[in-house]
């Protein structure tokens, strides 16, 4: 860090953490009197000084202050309770204690906001749950300080991934007409007041006098209007809330979640399928070069070493994700003797115990599954000349099962329509997404990830609602 650093901090009026102790040249700071502020973790106090270890979310580590019993407020500070607000101004310091590390020796110190006893977060372990339902607190707490720092990494490295390659981000709309899955797990908007709607003189709710003069609905995906822009944009991505009405209470499943969504035009599933590998690759990579620390921690946490998780994503990170069909997953469950719940003979969906034997057990690390049978999957897929399948992919991976799907698209206009007639789909509300295939129609494809489901996957964090800052789950809307 220059010395124009420290300046421009300083006329902030303090420096971060991280700044001091991720600080790559040391004499820089050495004996610079600086101002830190932030939280308590936790206070050792004795007659002549204290420690205090403060944390100001910057950054995994805590600062480690040294207050002596003569400073003013020596009283107040060395009581303090963790979660204490501090400032503490002082001199940088090498540390006396273990390793190399910097600390601050306070010349004068400030409580800014005090707790009391009702602080639900005390330092005894807190469970997750406890956690969820201290959801406005719970970013304090070195496990979520960890897994939202990630969050922003993963966030930040998609946008740098997908720029780099030379593709350009599309805002989506969050309000839709359609049912871009054709899933029907929507959440209707509306201004009317539903106790008492208007109503047309069949006694059914008049849609045509409601905000937008038809049903409108939360998006379950940017997908369809990522075609438009591919088509004119050439390789575009969205990254967006999407929302889904399914009333499945997994840990893996959230009403509202985050999807990050390629669209590429002039290309086939073999493409996609690469994209989608160097994309998973890229966001590991990055992860580990820059949130580490929070990676081991958190993989502490949930019960195992952290070396041995970063080991693997590593491993998963250098190597091209195993590639197989849908008939030969299907084959290699069928040989695998093991007892699913489930059935798995061809044409059943996989479902997530299938999955995660493929990717844990069989592969032993991402698998890439194409070519499923069309009837459970989405009209827009294109479909093979056996008649049976189409050119759908899924990534799965250990732990979670399905981190993304997506497929080749339909481009062909007679086939698409007569897929959308064939599932009764409401055709007219598709004459835009049609008319893609009417002009200047080209092969094209993308998927989805979900991105909470991918920083599960880093920071090995097994609850969906653990990352995601304030989760929207059925019958949760706290916060
Ligand atoms: O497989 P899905 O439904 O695919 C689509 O929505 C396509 N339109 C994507 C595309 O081709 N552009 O969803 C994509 C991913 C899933 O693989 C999963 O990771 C995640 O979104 N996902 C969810 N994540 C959390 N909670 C839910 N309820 C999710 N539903 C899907
Ligand atoms: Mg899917």
């Amino acid at each position: 860090m220059s010395e124009f650093d420290i300046k421009k901090e300083m006329k902030l009026g303090r420096i971060t953490v991280k700044k001091i102790l991720k600080a790559e040249n040391t004499s820089v700071l050495l004996g610079q009197e600086l101002t830190v502020k932030g939280w308590a973790r936790s206070v050792r106090a004795s007659k002549k000084f204290s420690f205090v270890v403060i944390n100001d979310g910057s950054c995994q580590d805590s600062l480690q202050v040294v207050v002596d019993a003569t400073l003013n407020n020596y009283d107040k500070v060395s009581s303090a309770l963790m979660g204490t607000a501090l400032s503490f101004k002082g001199k940088i310091v090498q540390s006396q204690g273990k390793g190399q590390g910097l600390e601050m020796q306070a010349t004068a110190c400030e409580v800014i906001g005090t707790v009391d006893d009702t602080y639900p977060l005390q330092k005894k372990a807190t469970s997750l749950e406890f956690l969820r339902e201290n959801a406005h607190l719970r970013m304090r707490t070195n496990t979520f300080g960890a897994v939202f720092r990630l969050r922003h990494g993963l966030s930040f490295a998609t946008h740098q991934f997908f720029s780099d390659l030379g593709f350009f981000n599309v805002h989506t709309p969050i309000i839709s007409g359609s049912d871009a899955e054709g899933a029907g797990q929507m959440f209707a908007v509306t201004t009317f007041d539903l106790s008492k709607p208007i109503l047309d003189a069949k006694g059914k709710v008049d849609f045509s006098k409601d905000f937008f003069a038809r049903p409108a609905l939360l998006t379950v995906s940017g997908q369809l209007q990522g075609e438009c822009s591919a088509m004119g944009l050439g390789s575009i991505y969205t990254f967006g809330p999407t929302f889904r009405a399914e009333n499945s209470n997994t840990a893996r499943h959230a009403c509202e979640f985050w999807m990050v969504e390629p669209e590429v035009a002039f290309a086939d599933l073999e493409e996609v399928a690469l994209l989608a590998s160097d994309y998973v690759r890229y966001l590991i990579t990055y992860s580990l070069t820059h949130y580490k620390k929070e990676i081991e921690f958190l993989a502490m946490r949930e019960g195992g070493p952290g070396e041995i998780h970063i080991k693997n994503l590593e491993q998963i990170a250098n190597a091209p994700f195993a590639k197989i069909s849908y008939t030969e997953a299907i084959e290699i469950l069928n040989k695998s003797g093991h007892k699913f719940e489930f059935p798995h003979s061809w044409g059943n969906e996989l479902q997530t115990e299938h999955e995660k034997y493929l990717a844990e057990i069989h592969f032993k690390g991402p698998v890439i599954v194409t070519d499923y049978p069309k009837h459970f999957k989405a009209f827009y897929m294109k479909q093979n000349s056996d008649g049976k399948t189409v050119r759908a992919m899924d990534l799965l991976v250990p732990g979670i099962g399905e981190l993304i799907g997506g497929s080749q698209r339909e481009h062909d206009y007679e086939k698409l329509l007569s897929r959308i007639r064939e599932l009764n789909m409401h055709e007219e509300s598709l004459w835009w997404y049609l008319d893609l295939r009417k002009y200047g129609s080209v092969p094209h494809g993308g998927f989805g990830l979900g991105f909470e489901r991918a920083l599960m996957f880093i920071s090995s964090m097994n609850n969906i609602r653990d990352v995601l800052p304030f989760p929207r789950t059925p019958r949760s809307l706290d916060f």
